[in-house]
């Protein structure tokens, strides 16, 4: 049997990871900075995260949501206490998509109406509903186009409220950071909008913080810089450190009844303890502090660099927007220096989503091959300037 081939491969196989390092088969060392879509939050193979896992899988694995799970219970108090959100509850899943696409139901559910508001060069995933409030036309067939939605500009809040005025949105989604647009962060100024208009209007907001989420943004959630509440907010991806695991918060006033939303995996005992382990060192390493600091001295050296248009992102999520095409440079990091980094939709823009737990030594690093990166790069475009010349 093949695979279904649906991803470019770079060739280069990790077989092993510790902190911020990952290893091929030679025992060649990656500067993982990308983590594998902004998946491993404390580090590849953190020594806690390995051994609560390997003894939660000796004792139990897998048992459905019908029954007791104690460490669902354990989560959503840890999480409560951690986000500073203890007036929320927790619903758990198993992807960003799927978060995205039971906060949509959810909403939907409330207000009987059926359009929502997002915004340009948004992405919340790949399943029916949640694709269909991208305005990326390459990822949606035509099976999953049949909802209304409507896009609007990033930052600008009149013509959300236009929208709204009609009365038929079931919800207003937003990224906390929009990451996979090429790291592009809403204002506060914006974000306070939106909430007083989604209360206004009777209208769920919902965050979704699958990206941004989980400390990245050296604050536990991105949106929590603007100081609003959303009505919903959804998470992924840092949750489980790697474990596949997702989840909703919906704030208390929406209520739940027993099949409102359901799944079979999510919320497993495997799935909690990888998530309990990872709040775990979030507190104990003081890592959304560790991303808010080492965020603020790369973005700092990080301007400094040349061919540069913008240093965008807050925290450990930083987009570089440069005034050329990013694909080789990209390519050279990785084949030559070492180091994984990530694309975006827009091609200028690097995406940096290392571990929060990274250490200065490790951002000196980074920046290091990132020059050393732009010299090749000046070089080539050097050496092409005098054959045309020639
Ligand atoms: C903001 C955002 N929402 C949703 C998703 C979808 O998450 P998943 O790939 O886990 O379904 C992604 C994935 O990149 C994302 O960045």
């Amino acid at each position: 049997m093949q695979l279904f081939n649906v991803y470019p491969l770079f060739d280069i196989e990790p077989i092993k990871g510790k902190g911020s390092f990952v290893f091929t088969e030679n025992n060649t060392a990656y500067l993982d900075f990308y983590t594998g879509h902004a998946v491993v939050s404390i580090g590849h193979s953190h020594p806690h995260y390995v051994k609560k896992l390997s003894q939660q899988v000796q004792q139990l694995g897998f048992y459905s949501n019908s029954v007791q799970n104690n460490l669902q219970e354990q989560l959503a108090k840890k999480l409560g206490e951690i986000s500073e959100l203890k007036d929320y509850q927790l619903f758990l899943c198993n992807s960003g998509a799927e978060a995205v696409e039971n906060a949509l139901k959810i909403a939907s559910h409330l207000t009987g109406k059926t359009k929502v508001i997002a915004f340009e060069k948004a992405f919340h995933g790949r399943t029916a509903a949640a694709i269909n409030i991208t305005d990326m036309k390459k990822f949606k067939p035509a099976i999953n186009t049949g909802y209304p939605v409507e896009f609007h500009a990033l930052n600008q809040i009149q013509s959300v409220k236009e929208s709204l005025e009609k009365g038929d949105t079931c919800a207003i989604i937003i990224e906390g950071i929009q990451g996979i647009a090429g790291i592009h962060v809403p204002n506060n100024l914006f974000l306070k909008e939106l909430s007083s208009l989604s209360k206004k209007y009777n209208v769920p907001l919902i965050l979704d913080e699958i990206q941004s989420g989980f400390g990245r943004s050296g604050k536990f959630f991105a949106f929590q810089y603007s100081n609003i509440k959303p009505d919903i907010i959804t998470m992924a991806k840092g949750m489980g450190n790697g474990f596949p695991v997702g989840g909703v918060l919906f704030k208390n006033h929406i209520k739940p009844a027993f099949g409102l939303a359901g799944t079979t995996f999510g919320g497993n005992h495997l799935a909690c303890t990888a998530s309990l382990a990872v709040l775990e060192v979030l507190e104990n390493e003081k890592l959304i502090k560790n991303a808010e600091q080492l965020g603020a001295y790369l973005k700092s050296q990080l301007t400094k660099l040349p061919n540069l248009v913008e240093v965008r992102g807050r925290g450990l999520m930083i987009g570089l927007e440069f005034d050329f095409p990013i694909k080789t440079l990209r390519a050279h990091l990785l084949y030559h220096q070492k180091v994984f980094t990530g694309s975006s939709s827009h091609p200028n823009t690097l995406r940096i989503l290392p571990p929060l737990s990274i250490t200065k030594k490790e951002a000196d690093l980074f920046i290091q091959k990132l020059k050393l990166g732009l010299a090749f790069i000046t070089e080539k475009s050097k050496a092409k300037k005098s054959m045309i010349s020639q």
